[in-house]
């Protein structure tokens, strides 16, 4: 994996750290984190998108992975945050995000969460149905927002496009018969209400089709649908770059997407017009490793299970999306040539569920209780949905750089587990 290399007895480095010290010093489970790597794609997609629209923000999906020390790392590389929930603009507020670069989202945003968002003076708030409106106007006749004379909140029209990618349907959102956004007619209807408002500034449209997309041609498509709507200062164009989690994904590069879509942009959107993107998973998928440690290996009905002390309580990718990862074995990367033969094997979790699996289709070499298994490009969705099913702990989150490991999550504790209950 990017980031990762193989130290001269085998074993995987990622950051520099070699796993057998990662393990001994932090656990397993862990979800490490090569900050450099971070860094990097960071930096690539806000030069990136910099260099090709000039007037552009990239703006961090933090659903993908809404812990503080993300948020301050991105703040520094000086992106931009788009947040779903009252939850993920405090701990982007609390981490240091300038409240000017956070774009507010969500299908179904209460009244408290808009109000903090308005307090806190955010850039863009996303119309995603009319009761926003209503509830932003209403807000905005009585909450002081900050800075003098601010009268008036900027907003963005979500619209549904009818753009339909090759996806997963659980995580495709731009087709008819999506919770999200307003189909053209509604978007017309929502665009010329929010035109004679006195209190909320019509910026824009957003966009965003799905997630996990391999190949640059929705989002042309996409770009296409809200060209149609008229002309405006800002578009939001979402996210959506998959990620490559297995040898065969070929997900285009960064800049082959910036390429694309800016290009689209250039073409189909007013010249001047700022140009804002959202991408998550793609930003910090390929920057994570999950390491575990075999607790048994099974050979049964003709294969043979490596079952790891982690699993759906970390990584719900594949309950929930049937996700494929690779798998390694993390201190024999590189096979020795007399060595013991590997074997095709499933490594599954400890988890009470037979769907917890984390990689089907692996070759390991030789697993045995006691190994460290690695699975990268774990960095995305991983975070954000861990649980505590089977009152599993979650595991602790850490950046490694330049040989070095600093835990920035701890792992949860048995009394973590207990602290909300009431005697
Ligand atoms: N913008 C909006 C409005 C979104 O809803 C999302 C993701 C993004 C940007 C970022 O998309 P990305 O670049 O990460 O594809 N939990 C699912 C993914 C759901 C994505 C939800 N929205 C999963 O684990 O696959």
């Amino acid at each position: 994996p990017p980031g990762t290399t193989t130290a001269p007895d085998g074993g995987l480095r990622i950051g520099g750290c070699h796993v057998t010290d990662l393990a001994a010093r932090h656990g397993t489970p862990a979800l490490l984190i090569d900050e450099g790597a971070l860094r990097d794609r960071a930096g690539r997609y806000a030069d990136g998108l910099a260099a090709r629209r000039p007037d552009s923000m990239v703006a961090f999906a933090s659903k993908a992975f809404p812990c503080t020390a993300v948020y301050r790392l991105l703040a520094e590389e000086g992106l931009g945050v788009d947040v779903a929930s009252g939850g993920e603009l405090a701990l982007a507020l609390a981490a240091g995000t300038d409240p000017a670069k956070v774009i507010v989202h969500g299908n179904a945003k209460s009244e408290g969460y808009l109000r903090a968002a308005l307090e806190a003076g955010v850039g863009l708030v996303v119309i995603d149905n009319f009761d926003d409106i209503d509830r932003l106007e209403h807000l905005m006749a009585r909450v002081k927002a900050p800075g003098p004379g601010r009268r008036e909140q900027p907003v963005l029209v979500r619209v549904t496009p009818d753009v339909r990618p090759d996806t997963h349907d659980a995580v495709s959102t731009g087709q008819r018969g999506s919770k999200f956004g307003l189909l053209l007619p509604q978007a017309r209807e929502a665009i010329a209400r929010l035109r004679g408002s006195a209190r909320l500034r019509l910026d824009g449209l957003h966009v965003h089709i799905g997630s996990q997309i391999l190949d640059t041609e929705p989002f042309v498509r996409a770009v296409a649908a809200v060209a149609e709507l008229g002309r405006f200062p800002v578009y939001d164009l979402g996210g959506g770059l998959g990620a490559r989690y297995t040898y065969d994904d070929r997900p285009p590069g960064i800049e082959a997407y910036l390429d694309a879509l800016t290009a689209a942009a250039d073409e189909l959107l007013p010249a001047g017009a700022r140009v804002i993107i959202e991408p998550g998973r793609s930003m910090v998928a390929e920057a994570g490793v999950s390491l575990y440690r075999v607790v048994t290996v099974k050979r049964s009905g003709g294969e043979t299970f490596a079952a790891v002390d982690g699993g759906m309580g970390d990584n719900l990718e594949v309950p929930l999306y049937g996700q494929r990862f690779e798998a390694t074995v993390a201190t024999r990367v590189r096979a020795p040539a007399d060595g013991p033969p590997g074997e095709w094997c499933r490594v599954v979790g400890r988890h009470c569920e037979s769907g917890d699996v984390l990689s089907t289709g692996v070759f390991l070499q030789d697993p045995r209780p006691g190994d460290l298994i690695a699975v990268p490009a774990t960095g995305a969705y991983t975070y954000s949905l861990a649980n505590n099913y089977n009152a599993a702990r979650r595991p602790p989150v850490v950046f490694c750089r330049d040989g070095r490991s600093r835990p920035v999550v701890r792992r949860e504790t048995y009394a973590d587990l207990m602290r909300r209950d009431l005697p």
